[in-house]
């Protein structure tokens, strides 16, 4: 684990941070309101992995690198994709306050999270099927998490042996399930990633049987009539409810995190049926589309758990000021979805790495612009939600 002695001081990273501002004349040129998209600076082939500035030009440089069927089933959103958009606007109507002359020098992203020292708060949360991306799959993109000394969440649906991935996530990891009506069958799944290295299970609620993407259905990955039928088939978790979570609890030797939580009424639940974590999340807008962002959840959230357990959170993350903005209103951690499949996809290992990086960077530059040298001292106070 490096110490905070890695992160560049506040001067060299302002610096950083002009340099690029000043090579990437495009970068105010977001569509206000919309998908935010980041034209790249390279307007005759994809830029080299350190001609990219941020993680929304890695989603640019991916876009066009991958089949566009591919592109848009990760890239979409279930039904009007309102809540895919939401997760990203919401950031929007958070102001930082500013502290200024404050001693930041040696910024520390560092926290712990169940006794688990991290070198920072920005997580690879899970995402499935990464072999579609890149040859090596989740062995690549643990790699890239490990060179950056993130943790990764690895999805139950990984591509590749689950032991392997943790052995390249540097042997330490976490494992995500799907909820299902195979209750015995999530035990025993839970149980065997404990056994191959992992140190919490992230169970996933909420997100068995989403509203298909429309781009999926018009790219042929869904085909109108199953469309149709869908609304009318079993869900395949259905049958899955509170004291099944507090079982599989009690018998796991792992803290358990429950995905998918997205009011204060349903955190209230889950630390009642012995939770020892939360993940405020909406599945990147692709289960339920009219849901609420989850950074407008997350006060609420972080309000009733009143730090008994840690408070998770991921849905948009694109910048360390969308990073700042969900710690000071509670999370202990947040998780990236997207980024990493588009820096995967557009430059492997490395490009995973680069991005978990600049988002470090990005986080303490920003913390340092806010006056707060450290994780801890983050608080409410930071950040303001408007009305509008
Ligand atoms: C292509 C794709 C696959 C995903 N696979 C999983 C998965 O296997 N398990 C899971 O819990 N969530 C999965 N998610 C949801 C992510 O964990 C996360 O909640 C979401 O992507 C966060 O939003 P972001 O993409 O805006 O960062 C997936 C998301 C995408 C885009």
């Amino acid at each position: 684990m490096l110490g905070a002695a890695a992160l560049p001081s506040r001067r060299q990273a302002v610096q950083w941070f002009l340099r690029f501002v000043a090579a990437s004349p495009l970068l105010s040129q977001a569509p206000a309101g919309a998908q935010e998209r980041q034209e790249i600076y390279w307007p005759d082939r994809l830029p080299p992995l350190d001609g990219v500035v941020n993680a929304l030009e890695i989603e640019t440089v991916a876009e066009k690198s991958l089949p566009k069927a591919v592109y848009d089933h990760i890239a979409g959103g279930a039904g009007s994709e309102s809540t895919l958009r939401r997760n990203r606007e919401f950031f929007d109507r958070i102001t930082l306050r500013p502290r200024v002359l404050v001693n930041v020098e040696g910024i520390d992203l560092s926290t712990t999270l169940f006794g688990q020292a991290l070198y920072s708060p920005i997580l690879v949360g899970p995402t499935a099927n990464h072999k579609r991306l890149h040859p090596e799959g989740e062995l690549a993109t643990a790699a890239g998490a490990r060179a950056a000394q993130a943790l990764m969440v690895v999805s139950g649906r990984s591509t590749q042996p689950l032991a392997e991935v943790v052995e390249a996530a540097g042997g330490s990891a976490w494992f995500q399930i799907d909820a299902s009506d195979d209750h015995d069958g999530l035990l025993r799944q839970a149980e065997a990633a404990v056994e191959q290295g992992c140190e919490a299970v992230c169970l996933t609620v909420g997100a068995s049987s989403p509203i298909p993407s429309r781009r999926d259905i018009h790219n042929g990955r869904i085909t109108a009539q199953a469309h149709l039928a869908s609304g009318l088939t079993a869900h395949s978790a259905a049958s899955i409810s509170w004291p099944h979570i507090e079982s599989l609890k009690q018998r796991l030797t792992v803290p358990l995190l429950v995905k998918g939580i997205l009011s204060a009424a349903e955190a209230q639940s889950a630390l009642d049926h012995g939770v020892d974590g939360i993940v405020v999340s909406n599945h990147g807008g692709r289960a339920m589309d009219g849901e609420p962002a989850t950074i407008e959840m997350l006060p609420e959230v972080s309000g009733v758990v009143a730090e008994r357990v840690p408070v998770l959170v991921d849905g948009g993350f694109r910048r360390g000021t969308d990073i700042l903005k969900a710690l000071a209103l509670g999370a202990d951690a947040v998780l990236l979805g997207r980024p990493v499949l588009w820096a995967l996809a557009a430059y492997g290992p490395e490009g995973v790495e680069r991005l978990l990086v600049m988002l470090q960077h990005e986080l303490a530059l920003s913390m340092g612009l806010a006056g707060q040298p450290n994780i801890a001292g983050l608080s409410r106070s930071l950040a303001r939600v408007h009305s509008r």
